[in-house]
């Protein structure tokens, strides 16, 4: 039997991913990409919707992929792709534009918690329209699975609104996909403030482990997060974020559970703790991060594998594209 289809993506709006992104994301990833039939995008034309510097954004896009590839996702086995080099996103983000509610569109959290700052009026229309591209980046996929965090589960709900409306009053055109959200182990917290995820916006540069990061800084960020003054090495969301998330780190990244991590640092010192927690951190990041060095040594390869895997996805898009215009009489 086939393996159901999998899509999901990110932006390409920071130099390096953090260690949220990649035990969130692309560890997850990686393990779905074996027994689903995976697309995984990195999603340009979303990050263009505040503004961005081009020769930066060129970077950012290759060190994204080099990123990706490194973590584990197979080029060759998933289509690892740039958005924009398919043209069919746009297209089919139009076509959905035509069929969104004004008032439906309002309602995005995302955009109005974006907006929040600096006020609506600095904000783009493709700002406002950016979950009505992410629709057309599922739908065109036939996508039945659509594993992000829970801040993008209203995305996908809108996604499914609108794949069967379309179906409704044009036809049987587009698969209705389901989210799949993130387990609640899998979300990391800022090392300095726990109580707030580990975010590439936060104020400081302590609180947040990136995957480019030099080991020794790795390793400092570690043994400098906050923790408390009980001295119990346990996990409690509540009353001890910050041992509850490095022991969901550790737990992560040496998939020890974390039930036997405390039975581990039983009687130990925060110390200690920290200590070993920093050192599995390292193991598992210091060889990703080589491996994304050398990638970007040789870019002409990483955009001829790009390349060939936007023909892959074009293939899959351009084909459901059609069938949307056939179905609205546009063809
Ligand atoms: P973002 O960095 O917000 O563009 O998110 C990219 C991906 O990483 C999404 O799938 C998020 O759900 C995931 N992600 C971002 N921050 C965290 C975090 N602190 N913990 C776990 N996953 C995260
Ligand atoms: N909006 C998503 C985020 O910020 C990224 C994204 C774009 C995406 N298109 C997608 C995720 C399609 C899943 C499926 O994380």
């Amino acid at each position: 039997m086939a393996h159901p289809r999998l899509y999901s993506g990110m932006q390409p709006s920071s130099g390096s991913l953090h260690l949220g992104n990649y035990i969130g994301a692309l560890q997850q990833w990686r393990r779905l990409q074996e027994d689903h039939d995976a697309f995984f995008s990195i999603v340009d034309l979303h990050a263009i919707t505040v503004p961005q510097s081009p020769q930066v954004l060129r970077e950012q896009v290759r060190t994204l992929a080099a990123q990706y590839i490194a973590g584990g996702i197979d080029p060759d086995r998933s289509c690892l792709y740039v958005q924009s080099h398919v043209a069919a996103h746009a297209q089919l983000a139009w076509l959905l534009s035509t069929i969104t509610g004004f008032g439906e569109a309002s309602r995005m959290t995302q955009f109005k918690d974006k907006t929040a700052k600096g006020g609506q009026e600095a904000a783009s229309v493709g700002l406002f329209t950016y979950p009505i591209l992410m629709a057309a980046d599922i739908l065109l996929y036939d996508a039945e699975i659509v594993p992000v965090g829970d801040d993008q589960k209203q995305h996908v709900e809108l996604t499914r609104d609108l794949g069967e409306r379309f179906n409704k009053r044009f036809g049987a055109t587009f698969t209705i996909p389901k989210p799949r959200i993130l387990a609640d182990g899998a979300r990391i917290y800022d090392l300095q403030i726990p109580q707030s995820k580990m975010s590439k916006s936060a104020d400081n540069d302590k609180g947040v482990i990136w995957l480019l990061d030099e080991p020794a800084k790795t390793a400092k960020k570690i043994r400098s997060a906050v923790t408390d003054t009980d001295g119990a090495i346990r996990a409690d969301r509540a009353e001890k974020p910050g041992v509850t998330n490095l022991l969901d780190i550790m737990s992560a990244v040496t998939g020890t559970s974390v039930a036997d991590l405390e039975a581990h640092f039983d009687g130990q010192g925060y110390g200690v703790f920290k200590t070993e927690v920093a050192d599995a951190v390292v193991a598992e990041l210091a060889p990703v991060r080589e491996r994304t060095l050398e990638l970007l040594a040789d870019p002409a390869e990483l955009d001829r594998l790009l390349a060939v895997n936007a023909d892959r996805a074009r293939a899959v898009a351009d084909a459901t594209l059609t069938r949307a215009l056939e179905a609205m009489g546009l063809r």
